[in-house]
């Protein structure tokens, strides 16, 4: 097979390292990739949202299969694009990608199919979010409605944070308050069937504790044994397969990663949020534990033949990966320091995210500059091989999370309610669309 991958960040470099350790494939290319992609495949200079570019970079190449990294290129219409010119293609179509690209089209498409979540309402004018912020109560979540482009999620105990939010936005999903830990689940879906990978949990916040603005993810672990056992099955019925099928219903079949975002609340898991992607940094612990064949299973939701695979396997053991950002992440981050100590250790290595090479050296280039992935038989190992390898880094200015997959502070205290407030008004203000 021969696959070609777009994106360069940390989830595209896993993708990669994935494929290439598959059999079936003998020619893996990535557009537009990065300095960790260029050492295991072909990379090629492509505007990635650009869907002519890489459904003509693909024919040329000759592709068997295209795998489409992040959103933005999803939602531009580059899966119709690859599919058009008649190579499979994993990654939904652009109207089907709306279930991330639009936070109201997701909602409604919960609300038809019966899908857990929490209760919203789409206001545009100020009146309306008003009245939205008051029926609903503190602490208040304000949503863009569509890609984050600046604005995004904020959570906040402060009323009139949550209006200007909703003022400075053209439409404002406002909902109901979650309480409870959260979980990824990520299902590949074929059109038709779908199937689950392992829970995993990623850390929002940029610093220890929860605090600070929200990222991208600063790190996340896999599995998680906290989890209920029977919680994969739960969201596949109550949320997964309800939602593929309105999907299907509407004419969108959905190939691809389906991604949820979940809250287990004391009345249950419930959806937070729908991307049409992988998430980064969950996908590099996910893929890390993975055993199946990646390009098989990825070809067979491309080609809607994923019902006559073997579910998805996975290794024992843990994976954890801690995310090395950049001096003043997510802010303003600084870019083109000097990177040093990328070497792999026995259980541990790094995942390239946002660098670029100069005349041989390698140069942060983004917020999140790197991942660092440690394996082991549990988690606590895995934790401290990978906490070993970030000691060794050298990034002038750069930061990371100490408790990344901390067994003994671990985030899986039961939900208290959702919807009980609590006393005081929460003051924290998540904003969730700072550099992903
Ligand atoms: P989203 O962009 O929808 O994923 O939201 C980003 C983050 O904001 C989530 O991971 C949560 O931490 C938080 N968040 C979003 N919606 C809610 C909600 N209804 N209740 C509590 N927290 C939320
Ligand atoms: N780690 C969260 C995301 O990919 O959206």
């Amino acid at each position: 097979m021969r696959v070609l991958v777009i994106g360069s960040g940390g989830r595209e470099h896993a993708l990669c390292r994935s494929l290439k350790l598959d059999p079936q494939v003998v020619e893996l290319h990535c557009a537009p990739g990065n300095p960790g992609i260029e050492e295991i495949a072909t990379v090629h200079a492509v505007t990635p949202t650009d869907p002519g570019q890489v459904a003509g970079l693909a024919t040329r190449l000759g592709a068997d299969l295209v795998v489409v990294g992040p959103e933005a290129p999803l939602v531009a219409g580059v899966a119709d694009a690859v599919r058009a010119a008649g190579i499979a293609c994993f990654g939904p179509s652009r109207d089907a990608a709306m279930i991330e690209g639009s936070k109201a089209f997701a909602k409604d498409v919960m609300a038809a199919a019966g899908v857990p979540t929490a209760r919203a309402r789409v206001c545009v004018t100020e009146e309306e979010a008003a009245a939205a912020l008051d029926e609903f109560g503190a602490p208040y979540v304000v949503k863009d409605d569509g890609l984050a482009a600046g604005k995004g999620v904020v959570v906040t105990g402060d009323r009139e944070v949550a209006l200007e939010h909703a003022r400075a936005c053209e439409r404002v999903v406002i909902e109901e308050f979650l309480d409870g830990p959260e979980v990824s689940l990520f299902a590949l879906c074929d059109g038709g069937t779908a199937v689950a990978l392992q829970p995993a949990q990623d850390f929002k916040r940029a610093y220890d504790g929860d605090e600070g603005p929200n990222t991208g993810g600063m790190g996340a672990y896999t599995p998680l044994p906290w989890a209920p056992e029977e919680l994969t099955e739960q969201v596949m019925r109550e949320v997964v397969h309800p939602t593929i099928g309105e999907l299907a219903r509407r004419g969108l079949p959905y190939q691809g990663v389906l991604y949820v975002g979940l809250a287990l609340t004391a009345k249950g898991p419930k959806v937070v949020e729908f991307n049409a992607r992988f998430g980064d940094p969950e996908a590099q612990v996910l893929l890390d534990r993975l055993e199946t064949p990646l390009a098989g299973l990825l070809a067979a939701c491309a080609t809607g033949t994923l019902g006559e695979q073997a579910p998805p396997a996975f290794r024992p053991g843990s994976a954890v990966i801690v995310v090395v950002a950049a001096e003043n992440y997510p802010e303003a981050p600084v870019k083109g320091d000097v990177i040093e100590g990328l070497e792999p250790t026995e259980h541990a290595y790094v995942i390239h995210a946002g660098t670029r090479r100069v005349d041989g050296e390698v140069l942060s280039d983004g917020g999140r500059v790197l991942g660092v992935v440690g394996t082991g038989p549990d988690q606590e190992s895995a934790r401290r091989h990978a906490y070993e390898l970030v000691s060794r880094i050298e990034l002038r200015g750069s930061f990371h999370r100490t408790d990344i997959a901390r067994t003994d502070t671990a985030r899986t205290d039961t939900a208290r309610t959702d919807t009980a407030r609590p006393d005081a008004p929460r003051t924290d203000i998540a904003r969730t669309d700072i550099a992903r």
